[in-house]
Order: structure tokens, then C-alpha cells, then sequence
């Protein structure tokens, strides 16, 4: 491992062993090295900072004692001290972190991984790992971009437009598309475009990720009420710049945006000259009918369409797109310019790669599988509850409305497994009380076992 730099000034007066452990010491102090690292041997660390190789046995024989250090015979010298701790003597190197107690018995011991239930986690179950490494290596082999493609790469924008015609019944011209770091992302581009101190409608309850991509823009949030046909949207103040809107499957409640309530947002978007952001978040997750037609489709004038990979593949690829009006996207590639700001070119290639030879389909065929079986476990555990499940049959999670979310969840948590709630979502706290149950995240085995307990609770 690389050590950071450390100084040895011969002139001090100070053995120099000693200086050498000082500079170790306060290197795990501060942090940049960490439990875990290793150190060089005495004789490469001695040729580097050009000292004899005693003064490194010194410094090392010093920390070894103060406990910042361990030998393992065989593999070398490594840091165990916590950054902060006093080096008052040995600590257990590489200790658990975490550490959560006994559900059906699987904890203490080695296996004390918390059950989670939130929900926005994607499935890695899903994912296959042989589709997986192709689709890099293929990344892998594309020439190096000498510059940052500020649209998102033509092949990928090409995938986006054969994604939304084929999975979201969206015909669009390449030319409308971006690609985007995520729908949060382009939720704070968007949010650059506006005049400071905006007001936005957002859903309540909604997306919390976004409300704070927005509010940190300066602009001021204003929270429009959902039910059981999605945004109230004669609900939604004068005044306001832009609104952002899950028509697909509201966030958090699960409602289908009903097609009187488009005609009515797209009509009023029209009249009052604003922004409607669609965020088709888990648009390609549906079990049941087909999702009605997108907003975008329906107001290509006045809707921006965000789509994400983070549902369908992992929001560790930082990848998404968009689908603006015109005058919206020039805004935005005129701001990334001015700002340096774009779209990483790696997840882009491997989405690409997906979709060439045909695993980006069957990938989904598999996903939107696994997670229907996933939340009929869901609804079942919910409904042998006695609770009613709320939601279409979309996405990655369920609302369950209960009486008291915050002691069923630290009661889950007692019992290992972490529950959601709905009071984070609410822009105003006094909202109802459910708990908002992901399926996608945890492991099939891990799903059953944390719905047992969930059952129990509730
Ligand atoms: C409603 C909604 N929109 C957007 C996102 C995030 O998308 P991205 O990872 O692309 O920023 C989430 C993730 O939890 C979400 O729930």
C-alpha cells in the first residue's frame, strides 16, 4: 500500500525512529490509514525515505506495543488502531461493526448482518453475474474518450430510445434524449435552470431524495397531497415553476396516476407555463395491467421525462436519462458546459452492452419475476396480518398502514430487521402512519425470515 507522506527531518534532534512512529501514529489519527491497511516491510520503507532499516524496526517495534499495530506471521506488519483511540494497548484487529441481535437464531456469533426492508434498494439477487462481467469486459474494450461526451454517448442515447418504445410505449427522437447521473441528479440539474427561491410542487408524501436535491437548489417546497388516483392535482397551488410528479406508481402510496388527472396536470401546465417532471423511477416493474401511456407522450411540450437504472439494474452505476422539451434540454447541456458537470461515460457503456445482445431484456423478464413472486410474499404476510396492503401491483415495495410505525419499527430493529416508515416521506409531519416495505433489497431467504418477524409485530 501506498503510506501517506511521511517526514523525517534530520536536523531535529529527535531520534528518528521516534519522528518515523509519530508520523504513523498521527497518520491513523487522522484517518489516512485505516485499520486494515498494511505497511510496507522494514527494508522497502527504509529504501524509500532513506533511513537504515533499524530506524524502521524501532518505529514499528514502538507501535507494535502501543497497539496501533499488529504482525501477522506471514502476511506483515498492519494498522488495527481506530483513528481518535489512545494507544494504551493492543485492540482486536479488524473487528465486526455491526452487530444486531437474534432473529430465528441467526445472530451472535459470525452472522449478525441487520435484515433490511427498505425499500429503493435494488435486487442484486437478480442481477446475473456472468451478464454481469460481460457486459464490462464489452465496457471495458471500447476506445477511451478523450472528452466528455455533455449528451450522454450517441449508442446509449440510441438504447434509451429503444428502451422507452419498447418498455414505456414512448416514441422519441434521439435528439430529446440525455443521459443523466440518476433521476436525483437530473431532479438538481433541473432545478439549477430555475430562477432562485422557486416555488415546486412535490408529492406528499414523496421521494425525499429529491425534495432535498431541490430545496438545497434554494428552492422553496410545496407539498401536494396524494390518494388512491395519485396527485391531487386540483390541489396544486398557483405560483408554482415546475412540479414533480410519479404518475407510473406514486412514491411512496403506489397509486396509478388516473388519465383525467394527466389531462388535467398537463392542461394546467400549459395554462401556467410549468415544469412537469415526470419521474418514471420503477416504470418497468409492473405484474399486473400495462402502465398507462407517459406523460411525456401525452405533453411533449411541457414534460421532462426521468428515467433511472437504479431500480432495474443498481444506483451503483450512476446512470439515467431524460427526455426534455426542447428549449428545457439546450438549457441543460448549455449548464453542463458552464459547469463542467456530465454524465460518467462507464455506466452508459454497460447498459449499452446489456441491451446489445439481448440481456438487458431477459435481465428484465427475470426481475420483474423474482419481484412479483416477492410481493405477493409481501401481500400475503401483510393481509394473514390482518393490515391492507396499499399499492398497485408495481415496483419494489408495499405500504402498510398501521397504528404506531415508530415502535414496530425499533421493536423490527431489536428483532434485526430494519423497517421503513412513512413519516420520512412527508414534507409535513403530522402525515399518516404506515410502513413502507421494500422487497428488492434483502436475499429471498432474508425477505421470508424479516416478514416472519414483521407478521409477529404487527
Ligand atoms: C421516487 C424515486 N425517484 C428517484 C429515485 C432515485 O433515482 P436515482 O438513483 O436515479 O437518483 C428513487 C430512489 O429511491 C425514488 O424512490
Amino acid at each position: 500500500m501506498d503510506l501517506p507522506p511521511l517526514t523525517i527531518d534530520r536536523s531535529a534532534g529527535r531520534p528518528l525512529g521516534v519522528q518515523l512512529a509519530d508520523g504513523i501514529r498521527g497518520a491513523a489519527m487522522a484517518g489516512s490509514l485505516r485499520p486494515g491497511d498494511r505497511l510496507p516491510s522494514t527494508r522497502s520503507l527504509a529504501a524509500e525515505l532513506g533511513v537504515s532499516r533499524t530506524v524502521c524496526a524501532t518505529a514499528y517495534d514502538q507501535l507494535l506495543a502501543e497497539g496501533w499495530l499488529a504482525a501477522r506471521p506471514g502476511s506483515g506488519t498492519f494498522v488495527v488502531g481506530v483513528p481518535g483511540a489512545l494507544p494504551n494497548g493492543p485492540q482486536p484487529p479488524f473487528r465486526a461493526t455491526l452487530t444486531a441481535p437474534a432473529v430465528d437464531g441467526r445472530a451472535g456469533g459470525a452472522d449478525t448482518r441487520a435484515i433490511t426492508l427498505r425499500a429503493g434498494l435494488p435486487c442484486l439477487d437478480a442481477i446475473d453475474r456472468p451478464m454481469w462481467r460481460r457486459a464490462w469486459r464489452v465496457a471495458a474494450d471500447a476506445p477511451i474518450e478523450r472528452s466528455a461526451d455533455l449528451e450522454g454517448l450517441p449508442a446509449f442515447r440510441a438504447v434509451v430510445v429503444e428502451h422507452l418504445l419498447r418498455h414505456r410505449g414512448l416514441p422519441v427522437d434521439p435528439s430529446r434524449v440525455l443521459a443523466t447521473a440518476g433521476s436525483t441528479a437530473a431532479l438538481a440539474e433541473l432545478a439549477a435552470l430555475l430562477p432562485a427561491g422557486s416555488s415546486i410542487a412535490v408529492e406528499d408524501p414523496g421521494y425525499a431524495g429529491g425534495a432535498a436535491a431541490l430545496r438545497s437548489a434554494g428552492h422553496h417546497l410545496v407539498g401536494v397531497p396524494v390518494d388512491a388516483d395519485g396527485l391531487v392535482v386540483d390541489a396544486i397551488p398557483a405560483g408554482m415553476a415546475a412540479v414533480v410528479v410519479t404518475p407510473a406508481h406514486q412514491y411512496p402510496m403506489g397509486a396509478r396516476l388516473t388519465a383525467a388527472r394527466r389531462v388535467e396536470l398537463v392542461e394546467r401546465a400549459r395554462r401556467d407555463g410549468m415544469l412537469v417532471i415526470e419521474d418514471d423511477y420503477d416504470g418497468e416493474l409492473r405484474y399486473d395491467v400495462a402502465p398507462l401511456p407517459l406523460l411525456a407522450a401525452l405533453a411533449p411540450d411541457v414534460v421532462t421525462h426521468l428515467g433511472t437504472a437504479s431500480k432495474m439494474l443498481t444506483p451503483g452505476l450512476g446512470c439515467g436519462w431524460l427526455v426534455a422539451p426542447p428549449a428545457v434540454r439546450a438549457d441543460l447541456v448549455r449548464h453542463r458546459r458552464a459547469t463542467g458537470s456530465r454524465p460518467a461515460a462507464a455506466g452508459q457503456r454497460v447498459i449499452t452492452a446489456l441491451a446489445a445482445n439481448g440481456d438487458l431484456g431477459r435481465h428484465l423478464r427475470r426481475l420483474r419475476r423474482e419481484l412479483s413472486a416477492r410481493r405477493a410474499e409481501v401481500v400475503a404476510a401483510v393481509r394473514g396480518a390482518g393490515r391492507t396492503p396499499l399499492g398497485d401491483a408495481a415496483g419494489a415495495h408495499v405500504v402498510a398502514e398501521v397504528d404506531d410505525e415508530r415502535a414496530l419499527i425499533a421493536a423490527a430493529a431489536e428483532q434485526g430487521v430494519e423497517l421503513d416508515g412513512l413519516a420520512r416521506h412527508h414534507l409535513h409531519p403530522a402525515g399518516r402512519q404506515g410502513l413502507v416495505i421494500g422487497y428488492a433489497g434483502p436475499t429471498a431467504g432474508d425477505l421470508t425470515t424479516g416478514l416472519k418477524v414483521l407478521s409477529a409485530l404487527l
